[in-house]
């Protein structure tokens, strides 16, 4: 999906969700959309897409966007149906913003049909995305589903998993603790206008031009869902001398900015006094990835002091303002 429309935190005040108290009624198209993906994906009744997909409805799947057309869609929602026949769809979220829709998933099921000319391995599959659809009037024109395919195709067997178990994840994790980085906390605002944060740091630049930078978000904190349905989003760097707020934000609780001091930024989103650096960022694509979700955006608003980051190395938490430069 494009990036919403709307200044602020929260993507609209328009709330459809199992995880938040609703604050509003869900609009027409939230129920309609509800209702036909439980017909469509749960009960195979495809053609009541009919209703709520314009005939010119183009589907883009994945981050190369693929196109689908209306038909294309129905047609591998059949063939999908055919493979996994008991299949369920929880949709964990749904937000609205204007003529935008984002819809957060979860399918489950056990496949018990040939798939992608696989034939029946009995396997259970668990597959979560999301999917971000723009209405025009009563239609959806155009949807962009994120979803981790990889995840089902190794569940099926149909890619190696060799790639997966060949590296042993404590190994990996080794070669990250070798890997220093920063420590920043990720911030943003829930339903009610709560401030909500946690300890990242996957955190990178990707573009200077425009400015846009990444962070990537457990699916299973509790930050995530109330950061997947906001606009934008916070980071703070924190400095050599905020040890104790990374701990806050490493921890959970829904307390954690009672203990700090904050301010929310020009955007809406909260920023941490004594940072090193803020950042504020509308949030752009947000990609599944294996237990995570990849938020990527562009920085709206940026600021830094001269107070030296806290760093983190190896599972440790150090103040580099002593050491010393190497010649370069
Ligand atoms: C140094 C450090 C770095 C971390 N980096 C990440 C990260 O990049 N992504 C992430 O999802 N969690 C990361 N975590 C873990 C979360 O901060 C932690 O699970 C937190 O309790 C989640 O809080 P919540 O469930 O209230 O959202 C990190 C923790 C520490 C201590």
């Amino acid at each position: 999906m494009q990036e919403p429309q709307t200044e602020g935190n929260v993507m609209c005040p328009t709330v459809d969700s199992a995880d938040h108290t609703a604050t509003v009624a869900p609009s027409d198209r939230s129920v309609r959309l509800r209702a036909a993906w439980t017909a469509a994906w749960d009960e195979s009744d495809v053609d009541v897409l009919n209703d709520l997909l314009s005939p010119s409805y183009v589907r883009l799947r994945g981050p190369q966007g693929v196109e689908q057309s209306r038909e294309g869609f129905k047609e591998s929602i059949r063939a999908v149906r055919e493979a996994f026949p008991e299949l369920r769809t929880e949709i964990e979220d749904l937000v609205e913003d204007g003529d935008r829709l984002a819809v957060r998933w979860r399918s489950t099921g056990r496949h018990t049909g040939p798939f992608l000319g696989v034939p029946p391995t009995g396997r259970p599959i668990e597959v979560s995305g999301a999917t971000f659809a723009r209405f025009e009037g009563d239609s959806i024109v155009e949807e962009r589903v994120t979803f981790d395919s990889r995840q089902l195709l190794e569940a099926l067997g149909i890619i190696t998993t060799a790639q997966g178990t060949a590296v042993e994840p404590e190994l990996v994790r080794g070669v990250h603790r070798k890997f220093i980085t920063g420590v920043t906390v990720v911030t943003t605002t829930d339903d009610e206008g709560a401030p909500r944060g946690l300890a990242v740091n996957a955190f990178a630049s990707i573009s200077l031009d425009p400015p846009m930078v990444l962070v990537c978000v457990q699916r299973s904190s509790s930050t995530h869902p109330v950061l997947h349905r906001s606009s934008h989003l916070g980071i703070n760097i924190l400095a050599a001398g905020q040890l104790d707020v990374a701990k806050v934000f490493a921890g959970k609780g829904q307390d954690k900015f009672d203990r700090i001091e904050w301010s929310p930024g020009t955007h809406g989103t909260p920023l941490i006094d004594g940072s090193s650096a803020q950042l504020e960022v509308e949030i752009g694509e947000r990609i599944e990835a294996g237990s995570h979700t990849v938020f990527t955006g562009r920085v709206v608003s940026a600021s830094h002091a001269e107070r030296a980051p806290l760093v983190y190395s190896g599972g440790g938490f150090f103040d580099i303002s002593t050491t010393a430069p190497l010649p370069w």
